[in-house]
């Protein structure tokens, strides 16, 4: 029988709606730069590193920029995105995120963020959320984006949890795919008509109870 010994967060998307934030900043460079980009090309920009992104932008208007450039983009999208999110407060965090944490810890399951975001600190502090953390693995700790499973494989590692016995929360489907590809369960957040790949898929996580994590087997 499965025993689910730890919970593993994405952070955009999951416990907060900051991927609305991601997706208007690139669509700023995308007008910038005079490349066409719609909400469905954004599912693709999903979960994955902010360089990585940009090169999907970039494929996009079929661009090809010197890593100079490339660097001075991606800065540009930042600066937008760390405005939009200035003014994140615990408002903004996403419906049932603190109750079922709080229920988790409860339980002693251990809770981890693995978020490819650079700004994950910044915005866990503007949240308030800081505290319910055993593990942090952001994209300042890893080198690979999802699909690539690092950074799952790094959280249960600091926790000192087999992968076989973690969950993963994820709204991207990159993210699905890095939780199977570490050997782990995923529950996906959104749509199941995206998020084809996980155990199951749930709205939001006030859907989350610990019935539902028993039914991962
Ligand atoms: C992920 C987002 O959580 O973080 C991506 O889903 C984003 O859209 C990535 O590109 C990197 O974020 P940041 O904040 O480091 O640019
Ligand atoms: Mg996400």
């Amino acid at each position: 029988m499965n025993k689910i010994k730890a919970c593993l967060f994405d952070l955009d998307g999951v416990l907060v709606d900051t991927a609305k934030y991601h997706f208007l900043a690139w669509k700023k460079l995308a007008n910038e730069l005079n490349i066409e980009f719609s909400e469905e090309d954004n599912e693709k920009l999903k979960g994955i590193s902010r360089m990585a992104s940009l090169e999907i932008l970039l494929s996009l208007g079929n661009m090809e920029l010197s890593n100079e450039m490339k660097l001075k983009f991606a800065e540009k999208k930042n600066n937008w995105y760390v405005e939009y999110i200035s003014k994140l407060t615990p408002n903004d965090i996403l419906p049932g995120v603190k109750e079922f944490l709080t229920l988790l810890k409860c339980h002693d399951i251990k809770i981890a963020l693995g978020s490819a975001s650079k700004n994950s600190m910044l915005i866990l502090n503007k949240l308030n959320l800081v505290n319910y953390f055993d593990a942090i693995i952001d994209g300042n700790k890893i080198t690979k984006a999802k699909p690539n499973p690092e950074v799952f494989l790094k959280c249960a590692e600091e926790l000192n949890i087999s992968p076989k016995h973690c969950v993963v929360f994820e709204d991207a489907e990159a993210g699905i795919e890095a939780a199977i590809n570490a050997g782990m369960y995923s529950i996906g957040i959104g749509s199941p008509s995206i998020l084809k790949k996980a155990n199951f898929v749930v709205d939001n996580l006030s859907y989350m109870n610990l019935e539902k994590l028993s039914l991962l087997k």
